[in-house]
């Protein structure tokens, strides 16, 4: 999508508080963003939907909220700690690490770093990279760099008290899976949803909020019966397509992982991507994690974990369908599809056609003139509170600036108080996406939404 451009996108986003620089009166953490009014509402939404779709929707799904810090042994088990490494190198002439296999992807794609040892690389990288990022180039070691944040639980800082934050939601699911299996009775295939943060020490956070070291996952973890998991993980590939094009989001393409790219837990992955404006990338993913995770979890805590069938009473630990969506990737491609520049006549207007189940707003009430309806619109703003309509009001500037506003934050229907509202009980509903205004009766707003 290269006709967008990100910088505009990001100021808007700014200036109308969906997003703000995080620390920014410190000057800042490296890409760091905090979510305003605006951003909150339109997360909200999102996760709302996801709830609803890949939750409440099915009678065999049910939800989880595990912790952040966990037991190390969870990382240990899950293959974290020895898996979840880049191998970077130093430039030492600016004291920078980079990521060995982006430089390599840069100069020479073609090349097969998986193929290669890291004294090979090395070498090839010393031979072959003379310049790096407009630097001269004086290579280090390549050394392994774990993504894992790290800080110490209790008074004493040492090896012993040593914790991570978690850098992906789904552990807490698994190490749960007796607990969820007892208490909810649910039979195979079942599955267990859970939205919260997740952190890693991303060496290149970058692309705003595309990648950053601390952000938001919604995931599920669908236990099938080993032999049916191929066809359920494609099953969720069409249910993930789906809940995009419920949100609005229709231009995304599928992109099944190779061998060489499956993460340390995966026997298939086909990842679903948006066309950015700084290139096509990962939106979110969907995996088969086998029993890998059940497995290796029973084996290093010496727990029992498995399913025995209740009607053959065959036991088997149960393999996993993981549909992973980052909550702030997602919002990133549905406000860059939203965000629309439009020639007018005498003018332009910029404006989010977010669909109308996820805007921040549904409705904005306006009095034509402050004066003479403010009192007015102001009761039935509150009617459309109180009927749990996210609403917003303003009455300040003119009509025409009001309406532009609320095109820029997305808002698809914007009722004007005029004259005939108290007598007629009629008001104007302004539709954002055709700027079209029809007069209305007060109990018809509903209809609308
Ligand atoms: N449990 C599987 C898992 O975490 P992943 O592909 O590493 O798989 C899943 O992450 C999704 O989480 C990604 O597709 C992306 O949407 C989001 N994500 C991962 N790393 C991220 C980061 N550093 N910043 C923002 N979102 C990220």
């Amino acid at each position: 999508m290269k006709n967008k451009n990100m910088n505009n996108i990001i100021n808007h986003l700014k200036k109308f508080g969906f997003v703000y620089q995080s620390s920014k009166i410190y000057g800042g953490l490296a890409n760091t963003w905090d979510y305003g009014h605006l951003g909150i509402l339109l997360i909200k939404n999102i996760k709302n939907l996801w709830w609803k779709e890949f939750i409440t929707k099915s009678n065999n799904v049910i939800g989880l909220e595990s912790k952040i810090i966990l037991n190390n042994k969870v990382w240990e088990a899950s293959g974290h700690i020895s898996n979840f490494l880049d191998s970077l190198i130093e430039n030492k002439v600016n004291g920078k690490r980079y990521r060995v296999d982006h430089i390599i992807k840069k100069i020479n794609p073609s090349i097969n770093i998986e193929k290669l040892s890291n004294l090979e690389i090395e070498t090839w990288i010393k031979k072959n990279v003379k310049k790096w990022e407009n630097e001269k180039t004086n290579w280090g070691k390549i050394k392994k760099f774990n993504l894992m944040f790290e800080t110490y639980q209790g008074p004493v800082v040492d090896l012993k008290s040593k914790v991570y934050l978690r850098p992906e939601i789904a552990q807490g699911i698994f190490i749960n899976f007796m607990n969820i299996q007892r208490t909810s009775r649910l039979k195979i295939p079942f599955g267990v949803g859970q939205i919260g943060k997740s952190f890693r020490n991303e060496v290149t956070p970058r692309n705003f909020i595309f990648r950053t070291r601390e952000f938001e996952q919604m995931e599920l973890e669908y236990f099938v019966k080993p032999g049916e998991d191929e066809k359920i993980y494609n099953e969720y590939i069409n249910k993930v397509e789906n809940f995009l094009k419920i949100l609005g989001l229709k231009n995304t393409t599928r992109k099944k992982h190779n061998n060489k790219e499956l993460a340390h837990y995966a026997k298939a992955t086909t990842d679903i991507e948006y066309d950015f404006p700084f290139g096509k990338g990962e939106l979110l993913g969907i995996s088969n994690r086998t029993d890998y995770d059940l497995k290796n979890h029973a084996k290093h805590s010496g727990k029992k974990i498995e399913y025995k069938d209740p009607n053959t009473n065959e036991k088997y630990i149960p393999y996993v369908i993981e549909p992973s969506i980052g909550v702030d990737r997602l919002m990133l491609a549905l406000l860059i599809d939203a965000y629309k520049i439009e020639e007018l006549k005498n003018d332009k207007r910029i404006i989010l056609k977010l669909d109308k189940k996820i805007a921040p707003y549904k409705i904005a009430v306006v009095p034509l003139n402050k004066k003479n309806h403010s009192k007015f619109a102001k009761k039935i703003l509150n009617i459309l509170l109180n009927k749990n309509i996210s609403t917003t009001y303003d009455e300040n500037g003119s009509i025409g600036r009001r309406y532009r506003r609320q095109d820029a934050i997305g808002t698809p229907y914007v009722i004007t108080i005029i004259d005939k509202t108290k007598k007629e009980k009629k008001v104007t509903i302004r539709h954002r996406d055709t700027m079209k205004q029809e007069e209305i009766f007060l109990d018809e707003i509903d209809k609308y939404l």
